[in-house]
């Protein structure tokens, strides 16, 4: 994934939850890795850029589902974003 691009999908979908890697509706359920490790299905294992994939495609919960409002590249790409900040520790 295009970590730069899905940078700009986050800021412009994601980030009104997400700001800066945590969770404003579902507070200890952050994109942080502690918690993408505790509560994200099939995280940790050699699957996490295809969890976040899941997460974002079919959403959970509170969380809305992006499929069909995203195109699967920006999906992806976001994806790649997320992972990559929570191995760096968001902003
Ligand atoms: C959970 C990513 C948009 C609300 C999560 C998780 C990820 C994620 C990876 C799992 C985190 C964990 O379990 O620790 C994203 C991305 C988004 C996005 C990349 C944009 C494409 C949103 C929006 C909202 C939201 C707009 C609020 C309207 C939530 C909530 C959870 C969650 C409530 C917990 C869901 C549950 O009950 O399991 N998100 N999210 N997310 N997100 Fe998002």
């Amino acid at each position: 994934g295009d970590i730069a691009a899905g940078k700009r999908v986050f800021d412009n979908n994601c980030a009104t939850c997400h700001l800066g890697g945590d969770n404003a509706v579902v507070s200890s359920q952050t994109l942080k890795q502690e918690a993408l490790e505790q509560y994200l299905f099939n995280y940790g294992t050699e699957h996490n850029v295809e969890a976040i994939v899941y997460q974002v495609a079919n959403g959970r919960g509170a969380m809305p589902a992006f499929q069909g409002q995203l195109s699967n590249k920006d999906i992806v790409n976001v994806a790649a974003y997320v992972k990559d900040q929570s191995e760096s520790g968001w902003p």
